[in-house]
């Protein structure tokens, strides 16, 4: 098993680029297969999502060419199966974008079943709700779910909960269905609009995304694109955190400042100093940040894949914080890790109360999933002394390089095979 060792306690500085993202570049492979011309997608982070999503892509028969590290061609011309096996749905709930992109170009998709995971229950009803809306049959058979339909037709659709993902299958079957789709109560964060506007090079027509209400006027083909991604917003925040968990004073370049605005208004709030360029921002914080109240709320609301990292920021706030988590019931898994390295924290139901502390104590710890492992990280190298954080194959999901972009920060980290005792005592021997 991967596992990070740390030794923590030091301010970290320096510059860090935040690569391409994760949630965004998802949509937009599936959407890429939906076109029988080559597309090239361009800022592509390599993380593991990624690669497993361009895996199954394969798998069905796409051709998928890696250009390099975060560039890949891909062609959706070859594909001869609809039936996205279990296996991949597994190691990428994403692959579910397959269900709405397969049945706009093929009229039909079978997906396994998406199950529940460590942050909640994760129904996908409202992806349903919105392809039989568009007129597809849906029979879930044997943990599968398969959709067909003889002409997919726009209609109107009145989604029952904000999701993400909902918003993106049904903008992708909607693309190339026959009239106009119009689907209220949507998602607005940024990934969304990065799928309308890659599906739009394709030649689509999908107007409103970031607001409330998508219309989407069906076209008959989408043709070849050259795209990239934008920047990870939820990458951006984890260093935002960093640097004021660690009273450190960091420079994150390539990214888009007006994604992080909730994230920068709560930074700011607390105690750390923001300056914002055009696609860069320098982040710093030299006292002890104040105690505050987050809720997780849908975009432009503060996102709840930063809820554990600015948790970890208030576990040594001065005072008492509250968290709101509003979108996931189960993602608190991770503070009963947080509480090995002396953090003072009580949950009730969906509320977090964080009681700060002066000073976070090293400790091993498990990484229960993407954003809590990385999250435990800062709370490592805000600790003076060596922790250790298991399971990190969870933080390779979403992060790219993580310890290597940590370490030209300053950090103290490194990532071992296994329970290799020897590495841990020489990382302890080097680091003192
Ligand atoms: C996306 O998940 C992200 N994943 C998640 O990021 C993120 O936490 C989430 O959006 C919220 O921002 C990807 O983009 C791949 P939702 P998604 O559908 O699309 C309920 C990360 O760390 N709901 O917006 O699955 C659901 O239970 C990951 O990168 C229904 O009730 O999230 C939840 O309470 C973790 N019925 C809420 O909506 C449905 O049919 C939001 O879920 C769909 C969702």
């Amino acid at each position: 098993m991967k596992q990070y060792i740390i030794r923590g306690g030091k301010s970290l500085a320096g510059e860090v680029t935040i690569g391409g993202a994760k949630n965004a570049a998802l949509g937009i492979l599936a959407a890429a297969i939906m076109t029988d011309d080559e597309v090239t997608v361009e800022n592509l982070p390599d993380v593991s999502d990624i690669n497993a999503l361009l895996e199954a892509i394969s798998a069905i028969g796409g051709r998928v060419e890696r250009i390099d590290a975060h560039t890949v061609k891909l062609c959706g011309a070859s594909i001869c199966s609809t039936t996205v096996d279990y296996d991949y749905i597994q190691k990428i709930r994403a692959s579910y974008y397959l269900l709405g992109a397969l049945l706009g170009k093929k009229g039909k998709a079978t997906v396994a079943m998406p199950g529940g995971c460590k942050i909640g229950s994760r129904p996908i009803d409202q992806h349903i709700k919105g392809l039989k809306a568009l007129g597809a049959t849906v029979v879930s058979e044997n943990s599968m779910i398969k959709v067909k339909a003889d002409k997919l037709k726009g209609s109107h659709i009145f989604l029952d909960v904000v999701s993400v993902g909902a918003t993106i299958n049904i903008m992708l079957a909607a693309a190339l269905s026959t009239g106009q789709t119009i689907i209220e109560n949507v998602a607005k964060e940024p990934h969304i609009v990065d799928v309308a506007n890659f599906l739009n090079s394709m030649g689509a027509n999908i107007k409103g995304a970031g607001t409330d209400v998508i219309r989407v006027r069906g076209v008959e083909r989408l043709h070849g694109s050259v795209y990239s991604c934008i920047p990870d917003q939820i990458e951006a925040g984890t260093f935002m955190c960093l640097a004021a968990a660690t009273k450190g004073d960091i420079v994150l370049k390539n990214i888009i400042p007006k994604h992080l605005e909730a994230i920068s208004a709560k930074l700011s709030e607390i105690g750390a100093d923001i300056t914002e360029f055009d696609d860069s921002m320098r982040i710093s914080c030299n006292k002890r940040v104040s105690s505050s109240v987050v809720k997780t709320r849908v975009y432009p609301g503060f996102p709840t894949d930063m809820q554990p990292q600015i948790a970890v920021v208030l576990t040594t706030a001065d005072g008492v914080s509250t968290i709101n988590e509003n979108i996931w019931e189960d993602r608190f898994k991770y503070i009963a890790e947080l509480r090995k390295m002396g953090a003072v924290v009580t949950v009730e139901g969906n509320v977090a109360f964080i009681e700060g502390q002066k000073e976070l104590k090293p400790a091993i710890m498990e990484a229960p999933d993407l954003r809590a492992g990385a999250a435990l990280t800062i709370a490592a190298l805000q600790a003076d002394g060596v922790s250790i954080i298991t399971d990190i194959h969870y933080i390779e999901r979403g992060y790219e390089n993580f310890d290597g972009k940590l370490r030209q920060l300053g950090a103290s980290i490194e990532k071992i095979d296994s329970d290799d005792q020897a590495a841990i005592q020489r990382f302890k021997l080097e680091v003192i």
